[in-house]
């Protein structure tokens, strides 16, 4: 029994998908149950439970062989401040996976784009966290992917686009970043969980290309035929944002933060290296015309046209 934290998210729903077709026994844990039914139909044990509570992470590592985390809070503030569910929700999970006798240990962390990210409670405490984990007796993999292409590439901007809906871009949008789809991440976990070789290793997993904002707008605009309307968001008064928000809301804060970084950071990755050893990863280009597809209720790798994107 493979455990999925965060089995709901793009990255766990994809590996959920790949073990159970590979006829994997999958438990997904998730804080409400209704979010995982399509992964239940799909023949998953759903567990309800949350890192908050450590109690619940004690029931849903019982009888698992292997623990795999894919689950974590930005936005949230107070008990679902990065700090409890990134920080000591993670440290508690650990302590329950040894407890249950669940040694493979499979974790998602994020990739390292240097000081100025350190700066951030995001990515400091996932550090903070594959420290501890680090500890722990357990066969651990870390994993450190670059951005999701659902999350930063179609969330915030190809879902705007192709919805008709104007994309807010932090600053000019011409930094060149990585972006990496869910899925190549999920085949690089499948993978970790099948080769004891990977126990100790820490793998960064980033995507074929560096693109930046604007870039992926125009991606968007040629495969949807649509044409963007886009609105650039000046960092300076972003940045002031992120100072004002932050005793308040310290998870907007972090978010705006992140966007920041993304826009005058060094974010570009090379997956020259993870590519010899897993294959090739998703292109965004795929990625998008997926995207694309699905917007306009066409079959996958049907071209489709300004009109039939609703
Ligand atoms: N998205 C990115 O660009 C990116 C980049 C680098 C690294 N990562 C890392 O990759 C992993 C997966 O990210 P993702 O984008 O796939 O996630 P996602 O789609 O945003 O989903 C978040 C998941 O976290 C779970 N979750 C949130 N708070 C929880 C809590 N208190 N207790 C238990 N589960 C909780 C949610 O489950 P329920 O809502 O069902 O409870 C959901 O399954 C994370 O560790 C993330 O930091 C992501």
């Amino acid at each position: 029994m493979i455990l999925i934290v965060g089995g709901t998210g793009s990255l766990g729903g994809a590996l959920a998908r790949r073990l159970l077709a590979a006829g994997a026994r999958v438990r997904v844990l998730t804080r409400v149950e209704a979010r995982a039914a399509p992964l239940a139909a799909l023949g998953a044990e759903v567990v309800v439970g949350d890192l908050t509570d450590a109690p619940s992470l004690l029931r849903a590592c019982t009888g698992a062989e292997a623990v795999v985390t894919a689950a974590h809070s930005l936005f949230g503030r107070g008990r679902r401040s990065s700090a409890h569910v990134d920080g000591a929700g993670h440290r508690a999970l650990a302590a329950a996976a040894e407890a249950a006798g669940a040694r493979r240990f499979v974790h998602t962390s994020a990739y390292d784009y240097g000081p100025a990210a350190a700066r951030i409670p995001f990515f400091r405490i996932k550090r903070e966290t594959e420290a501890h984990l680090r500890t722990r007796r357990l066969a651990l993999t870390v994993l450190r992917p670059t951005a999701f292409m659902e999350s930063h590439a179609h969330l915030l901007i190809g879902a705007p686009i192709l919805a008709g809906r104007t994309v807010p871009l932090f600053g000019r949008g011409e930094n060149p970043r990585n972006f990496v789809a869910a899925d190549t991440v999920a085949a690089v976990a499948q993978r970790v969980l099948e080769d004891p070789a990977t126990i100790g290793e820490t793998i960064d997993v980033a995507g074929p290309h560096n693109l930046t904002h604007l870039e992926v707008v125009r991606l968007y605009e040629r495969l949807s035929g649509r044409v963007a309307r886009v609105r650039h968001l000046p960092l300076g008064v972003l940045a002031a944002a992120a100072a004002v928000l932050r005793p308040l809301h310290p998870g907007i804060s972090q978010v705006i933060r992140l966007g920041i970084l993304a826009d005058n950071g060094d974010q570009r990755a090379d997956a020259s290296a993870l590519e010899a050893r897993f294959g090739p990863g998703t292109t965004l280009e795929a990625f998008v015309a997926a995207r694309v597809a699905d917007a306009s209720g066409a079959a996958p790798g049907t071209p489709a046209t300004a009109g039939a994107v609703a």
